[in-house]
């Protein structure tokens, strides 16, 4: 069931370096553990970089830390990290900090903004996740938003679900009836 909650709006910021404690300390909570087993981010190389092709945000509420948003695009990240993909394309890491604050809406508004975000540039046509197989609740909650299944994939160790949210299903969710006036 979802949750009835009064959030409406969280602000981003990009992470920098004095956020390194932050992010290690969600890093060893248990959900975001189960979300990303496998993946070590080493926050002190990550965020003394800041390459075109990424951003990472802290999203905040009334300036309290509540999560994490990382935005690239496939096509130029260096790693290769999605194989052979053409441009056009954005792929998201989304995760609340505190087990307190899941379930809150905090990440429902955060994909808002990062969707509108993702999509103001007119050569975005598609927005990916890879959460795993088995992370059924975040499903669900891409879903939500219109993603739909493309296919499973391993990465790396990972047994993953990926989906796609195309500028098309975006719109359909977004457009605004017209009033009639
Ligand atoms: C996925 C996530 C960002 C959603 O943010 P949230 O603030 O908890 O979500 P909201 O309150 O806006 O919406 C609730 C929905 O989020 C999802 N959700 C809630 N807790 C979750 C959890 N521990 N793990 C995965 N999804 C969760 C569910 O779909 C839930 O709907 P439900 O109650 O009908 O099952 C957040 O739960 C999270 O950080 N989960 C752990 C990391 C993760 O799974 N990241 C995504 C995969 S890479």
């Amino acid at each position: 069931m979802s949750t009835i909650t009064n959030i409406t709006s969280v602000t981003f910021r990009p992470a920098n370096l004095s956020d390194i404690a932050l992010l290690q300390y969600w890093d060893q909570q248990p959900h975001v553990i189960a979300a990303h087993p496998n993946d070590q981010w080493n926050w002190r190389v990550e965020l003394k970089q800041s390459p075109a092709w990424r951003k990472m945000l802290i999203a905040e509420d009334g300036g309290r830390p509540i999560g994490f948003v990382q935005i690239i695009d496939p096509a130029k990240e260096e790693s290769r990290y999605w194989g052979d993909i053409t441009g056009g394309f954005r792929a998201l890491d989304i995760w609340i900090g505190e087990e307190s604050d899941l379930g809150q809406g905090y990440g429902t508004v955060m994909m808002e903004q990062i969707l509108a975000l993702c999509f103001e540039d007119t050569s975005v046509i598609g927005v990916l996740v890879d959460p795993l197989a088995d992370n059924t609740r975040s499903h669900r909650f891409y879903e939500r938003f219109g993603f739909q299944f493309a296919e499973r994939r391993q990465f790396g160790r990972d047994d993953c679900f990926v989906y796609l949210l195309s500028r098309d299903d975006w719109m359909k969710r977004t457009v605004i009836p017209d009033s009639g006036k």
